[in-house]
């Protein structure tokens, strides 16, 4: 269950937490027509710092565009009200939630005329895929699911509607005792987890599927993919046929929830020893060593959020 916070900033103006509410006849609940982002916000020893803000509104406003939707708000405006939400609820790690939402006026699939609603939430959110799997690593299947054809629903845009697709990767995954799904493209090649973008080790090279491959364009994944090479790694973005699934050395989910979680075992098929690999850990000090802020944070990833000292502290 949620844990609420104080405030949610609906369209510019903050509001209590229980206020933020939509009619059930928003175009949003009838067809899907929200899209959104997930970004953390880490306790680091000079205080909240949010992880590649700028790059998750970006995103936030691409996906806006492939769907025509009017944020009626600039980047600029959307980081400084997310950092300003973080310091309102007087958070220190939190999980962050822009939405934005076609919502209540006409009925039928075009709403040309509905309001964009555009509300930011935040709650303190822990490890996703559950506390131990980090060091521990999880058991996870391939889905009879496929991840979404290209030109059907659009895989670079993080929208509601894409969720549906990954309900059905989960649920069975859950239902049959793993702990996530990895769903193939329509073509039968590796795709991604249902909330997270999938990297495979073998011999020491790390391989990952392309933006082709029906994949959300991950930001942990781009992470990923310059922590190897500031660590002089090789990696190569390819299509990637199922059964290398199986026979990789070392297999990892990347994204903003599971940060980087090894994966021990695929079908029941242990994973190179079974246990997390070197190269995963490697990634996974780097990343954490950023994000926690112990190590410096050579790319500029940390955004810091100024929280004001009470009168009279530090003085
Ligand atoms: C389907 C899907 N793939 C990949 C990711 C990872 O993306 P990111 O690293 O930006 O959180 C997510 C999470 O947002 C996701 O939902």
């Amino acid at each position: 269950m949620l844990t609420p916070t104080e405030k949610i900033w609906r369209n510019g103006q903050f509001i209590p937490w229980e206020d933020a509410k939509i009619h059930v006849l928003s175009h949003v609940v009838s067809y899907g027509s929200s899209i959104f982002e997930g970004i953390r916000c880490y306790a680091t020893a000079s205080g909240p710092a949010v992880f590649r803000l700028r790059e998750h509104v970006r995103r936030m406003l691409d996906s806006a565009k492939i769907y025509r939707i009017d944020v009626g708000f600039t980047a600029e405006e959307l980081a400084e009200a997310l950092l300003e939400l973080v310091r309102v609820n007087r958070m220190q790690a939190c999980y962050l939630r822009p939405i934005v939402l076609r919502g209540y006026g006409e009925m039928g699939v075009h709403a040309g005329t509905n309001p964009i609603e555009v509300f930011l939430a935040c709650w303190e959110w822990g490890r996703y895929l559950g506390e131990e799997a980090i060091a521990r690593g999880v058991d996870v299947c391939v889905s009879s699911w496929n991840r979404l054809a290209p030109n059907t629903l659009p895989a670079l845009a993080k929208s509601g509607a894409n969720y549906m697709n990954s309900q059905l990767i989960k649920m069975e995954a859950l239902i049959n005792g793993y702990t996530e799904g990895i769903a193939l493209d329509v073509a039968g090649y590796v795709s991604e987890g249902s909330g997270e973008n999938i990297f495979l080790v073998r011999d020491g090279r790390i391989l990952t599927p392309p933006l082709g491959a029906s994949v959300l364009p991950g930001i942990t994944r781009d992470t990923v993919l310059r922590l190897a090479h500031d660590l002089q790694i090789r990696l190569v973005e390819t299509i990637i046929p199922r059964e290398m699934l199986y026979i990789a050395d070392e297999v990892f989910f990347s994204g903003t929830a599971a940060e980087i979680t090894p994966i021990r075992s695929i079908d029941r098929i242990p994973i190179g020893s079974g246990q997390r690999g070197p190269v995963t850990a490697r990634l996974q000090r780097e990343f954490f060593a950023i994000t926690s802020g112990t190590g410096p944070d050579r790319h500029g990833w940390l955004t810091p959020v100024y929280v004001p000292q009470p009168v009279g502290v530090g003085s």
